[in-house]
């Protein structure tokens, strides 16, 4: 259990008091200083870590451990002011003033020099301090389609590691449209003017040149760290999902990866913020596909460039700390200890207010590290178990972000589409790249494989023969990697795979239609209508308007010892709880007979003990039936076969295999 802690806010006197009350708490770990720039070097050259030295300190003898952040976020104001190259530019050639944070471009060579100077001297200096267990790099990295000098020089150099030849950039882009053809190195520039209509396939090449500007910004700070901290773990606090930046790239050559946790306080949004929320999860553990941490999450009601959110309700910091836990957190950092009086975040509340009279957030939290600490040695080491893979692509969702299909469809609430009906079936998917090796999956859901190549195709195929059952959607294997229309019958290399082909579709956006399925229920869908031509499937829905009335809107058929889905159109929600019902059970996957709106669970298992966590992430009691009596480690007793459990209620039981 961990805070994030800011020793440059406050007086001297308050970090005694504050540590104190810490290890009184039950907290372990603080996160500092990454922020702290102006403080670590208040001018060029002069360093000044003593007073980092005492917070350390401080924290060192009440046995807390520390994650130091480096403060690359924010760049100090004599840096920007004698090096304004340091600064992003915008598509319209407006620098991103200093003032709030993230001023920095990554390919400013005097960013990363002034960066990588104060990482080696902070790397040196705290690398034997027996408090420091580990750094977080820079904060919550995204994207910034910067188009200064350094990007545009950077770019072109991308394209011709990439590429090679201009030849091959126009030939892979197709830029023989409107004119386009590049008939020198420095024609080509970074997207100005940030315009929708520009090429797509240049346009994802940058999205791509961008997320490898971070990784390498980021990698310079890593290999600082590794060679002088080499027992110190290095990690990065992602910012949640949908993200443009490639978090599995980014991840790469840190330690694990962290997440950022925000959970939606607001009372009409209780139900689904638990479902969004578990697919982040799920989503972070996919990342590396091992245990994460979480280095910030909610304390209090969350302010300030916005107007305030909702207070936690009772019992919501608590559930969505063991949420965290149960899909696959090692560590939870809260943000943060106490509210700030000063500066821009004054009302993105902490543990503690303004009052400085810990209070009902505050004991909440402390049972929670009393529970968390006490459970740790038996929950440490054990692993999520997941039963079927969801798979994911920052490249989908930046090619769908540059070509919007149609009104109302959004890749990203595809995937929260599939993922929450899993998770009201009670089943844990990982939510991973689609590029990784998905051996071993009994179930295999791929939302809209837009960008398919015939690797991932072969793949897919292996995996059904093997005994998987896949589910293709709508929208899949239509690009190619430098999305580029492929010329064959949708879903182009998964034609065969599907044993299905599209004859002809219809974006019908927003209008609602319906389909009916062999058993003679009818749902309605939307957004899309893939008319599918069978060859070799067997259809299990037709459409039930419009002229395409009658024809084939999904088709499954069995290939090896596995089956394909493929489902042309995106229908309500019930209908892939009613598919996947069917699938699990042929697919022999276990699941809790009907969990209760809002009811999560989650299993991590070691040895052969398992653990399931039971969360109610809503305001309301909930009764759920575990089907059988079993030991909790929350209360000590024998539970079940019914749990009431309390608005934001949480059991975790203890079962062997
Ligand atoms: C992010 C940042 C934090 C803080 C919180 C709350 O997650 O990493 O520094 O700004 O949001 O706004
Ligand atoms: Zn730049």
């Amino acid at each position: 259990m961990g805070v994030d802690y800011y020793p440059e806010h406050w007086e001297r006197t308050m970090w005694e008091q504050d540590a104190n009350l810490m290890r009184e708490t039950g907290v372990s770990l603080v996160r500092v200083a990454e922020f702290a720039w102006s403080r670590l070097e208040p001018e060029e050259g002069g360093y000044d870590f003593s007073w980092l030295d005492d917070a350390i300190d401080v924290f060192d003898r009440q046995g807390i451990k520390v994650v130091i952040g480096t403060p690359t976020c924010t760049p100090p104001n004599w840096l920007v002011n004698r090096f304004p190259d340091v600064l992003p530019v915008d598509a319209v050639l407006h620098p991103r003033y200093p003032g709030i944070r993230g001023h920095r471009c990554y390919n400013s060579p005097s960013m990363r020099l002034y960066a990588e100077r104060i990482v080696e001297k902070l790397a040196r200096h705290y690398s034997n301090h027996p408090a420091v267990i580990g750094w977080q790099v820079d904060n919550e990295f995204s994207l910034n389609e910067c188009h200064c000098e350094s990007c545009n020089k950077q770019f072109r150099r991308w394209l011709s590691n990439k590429y090679g030849s201009l030849d091959a950039i126009n030939e892979a882009w197709g830029t023989v449209v409107w004119s386009g053809e590049y008939s020198s190195w420095d024609q080509i520039t970074t997207p100005l003017g940030g315009t929708a209509y520009k090429n797509p396939s240049y346009l994802l090449d940058y999205k791509r040149f961008e997320t490898d500007s971070v990784v390498e910004f980021q990698q310079l700070q890593v290999n600082i760290l590794r060679r002088y901290c080499p027992e110190h773990f290095v990690t990065h606090n992602i910012w949640s999902y949908p993200m443009s930046l490639d978090y599995y790239k980014l991840c790469e050559t840190l330690d694990f990866a962290s997440l950022d946790y925000y959970p939606n306080t607001s009372p009409e949004k209780a139900v689904s913020s638990g479902y969004s929320g578990a697919l982040t999860l799920d989503l972070t553990r996919g990342i590396k596909r091992s245990p994460f941490w979480i280095m910030e999450t909610i304390s209090g009601p969350p302010g300030c460039w916005f107007p305030m959110w909702r207070t936690p309700h009772p019992g919501l910091i608590r559930a969505y700390a063991w949420q965290c836990i149960s899909r696959g957190a090692d560590a939870l950092v809260h943000f943060r200890w106490r509210s700030a009086p000063i500066g821009a975040e004054q009302f993105w509340h902490g543990l503690i207010d303004h009052s400085n009279v810990p209070g009902r957030r505050f004991e909440e939290y402390r049972v929670l590290c009393e529970e968390v600490n006490r459970l740790s040695e038996v929950l440490g080491g054990s692993v999520v178990l997941s039963e079927a893979a969801v798979l994911h692509s920052h490249d989908l969702y930046n090619a769908f972000g540059i070509q919007p299909q149609v009104e109302g469809m959004h890749y990203f609430d595809h995937l929260k589409l599939y993922h929450r009906a899993l998770t009201k079936l009670g089943i844990v998917a990982d939510v991973v790249n689609m590029t990784e090796d998905l051996g071993g999956y009994r179930m295999i859901i791929a939302p809209s494989l837009f960008l398919t190549d015939q690797s991932l195709a072969d793949h897919l195929e292996t995996c059904v023969k093997n005994g998987a059952t896949l589910i293709l959607t709508a929208r899949s294997g239509v690009k190619n990697m430098n999305n580029v229309c492929w010329m064959s019958p949708l879903p182009g290399p998964l034609a065969d795979v599907a044993g299905t082909t599209v004859a002809e579709y219809d974006p019908v956006g927003n209008d609602i239609h319906a389909i009916r399925t062999k058993s003679g229920k009818t749902y309605s869908c939307s957004q899309w209508c893939d008319i599918l031509e069978p060859a070799g499937a067997e259809t299990i829905a037709w459409y039930e308007d419009d002229f395409f009335a009658g024809k084939a809107a999904a088709t499954v058929r069995e290939l090896g010892k596995g089956k394909v889905y493929y489902l042309g159109t995106i229908a309500e929600e019930s209908f892939y709880l009613d598919l996947f019902r069917e699938v699990v059970r042929e697919a022999g996957v276990n699941r809790l007979p009907g969990l209760p709106e809002g009811v999560q669970i989650s299993v991590r298992s070691k040895g052969t003990t398992l653990y399931m966590f039971i969360m109610n992430l809503t305001r309301k009691r909930q009764i759920v039936s575990i089907g059988g009596e079993f030991s909790s480690l929350l209360l000590r007793k024998t539970v079940g076969p019914e749990l009431d459990l309390d608005p934001y209620g949480v059991e975790i039981v203890k079962m062997e295999q």
